[in-house]
């Protein structure tokens, strides 16, 4: 898909990767709507990114992608602003260990409801694309829960894909960053002073560089139910699954 001239629509855009992804898709000439929770964030990041390419290609949504009517409220408004949506990024998500409801709600959830609400949404050619992690695809003993969502991500992600592309003509994939340079932070307060060191020595990619790994899944046609993983230690390639059952 040519990105030039399409409406994205990226929640948790106001910030760290997904504000990377805003402002890749602003350089690609796309239309992008920042749908995240912080009013605060998102208005900065529509002044900031408006000054830079043009206030009419940019507009805040406030929205909780762990509330159903929030989030249909959310593509009902820049559907009306717009007229369509070409591209949706799930990528909102809280690493947030003692409070396991609202980790599940937003960064499952909040995942599974996008997808649903875009298919529904959107035309033939346009594109889902789901954010996991690499705490998706192994055991992360420092944040279970977590981890546990985004195993789910890339499950669902997987699971949906072919009938999107069957029934809708949309093509469904997914990233996997490894650790990134975000505000994101893992559950300090849980670790020990060695596990916190040894977290903090490890190396970190910039938002730029995951935001470049969409770009190839929303450019390329053929990538139908695919696992990109984009990390700084391994670089970028596509994860081999098991067939499915
Ligand atoms: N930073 C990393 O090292 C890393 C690594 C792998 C995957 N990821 C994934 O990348 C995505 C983005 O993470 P990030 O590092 O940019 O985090 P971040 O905390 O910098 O940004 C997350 C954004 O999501 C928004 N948000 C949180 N809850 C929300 C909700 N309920 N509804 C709408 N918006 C909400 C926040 O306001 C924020 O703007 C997440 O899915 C995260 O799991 C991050």
């Amino acid at each position: 898909m040519k990105i030039s001239g399409c409406v994205a629509f990226v929640t948790g855009g106001a910030s760290g990767i997904g504000r990377g992804i805003c402002e890749t898709l602003l350089q690609c000439d796309a239309k992008v709507a920042i749908v995240d929770i912080s009013n605060e964030r998102g208005r900065e990041a529509v002044i900031t990114l408006g000054e830079k390419y043009g206030t009419g290609s940019i507009t805040f949504i406030r929205c909780d992608v762990s509330v159903e009517n929030s989030l249909k409220e959310a593509f009902s408004r820049v559907l009306s602003l717009w007229g369509c949506i070409d591209i949706v990024c799930n990528n909102a998500a809280i690493l947030d260990e003692d409070n396991w409801n609202q980790t599940l709600n937003t960064n499952l959830g909040g995942v599974i409801h996008g997808t649903l609400l875009a298919i529904d949404n959107m035309k033939s050619g346009s594109v889902i694309i789901n954010t996991s992690s690499t705490a998706g695809l192994a055991p992360w003993k420092l944040a279970p829960v977590y981890c546990a969502t985004k195993h789910g991500v890339i499950a669902f992600t997987r699971s949906i894909a072919k009938a999107a592309i069957r029934d809708k003509g949309i093509r469904v994939n997914c990233i996997c960053p490894g650790r990134t340079d975000t505000e994101m932070d893992f559950p300090r307060h849980r670790l020990t002073k060695e596990e916190i060191e040894a977290q903090d020595s490890l190396p970190k990619q910039p938002v730029a560089d995951v935001a470049k790994g969409v770009v190839e899944l929303i450019e390329d046609d053929s990538k139908i139910g695919e696992v990109l993983v984009i990390c700084v230690t391994d670089g970028t390639k596509y994860k081999q699954f098991l067939d499915e059952i």
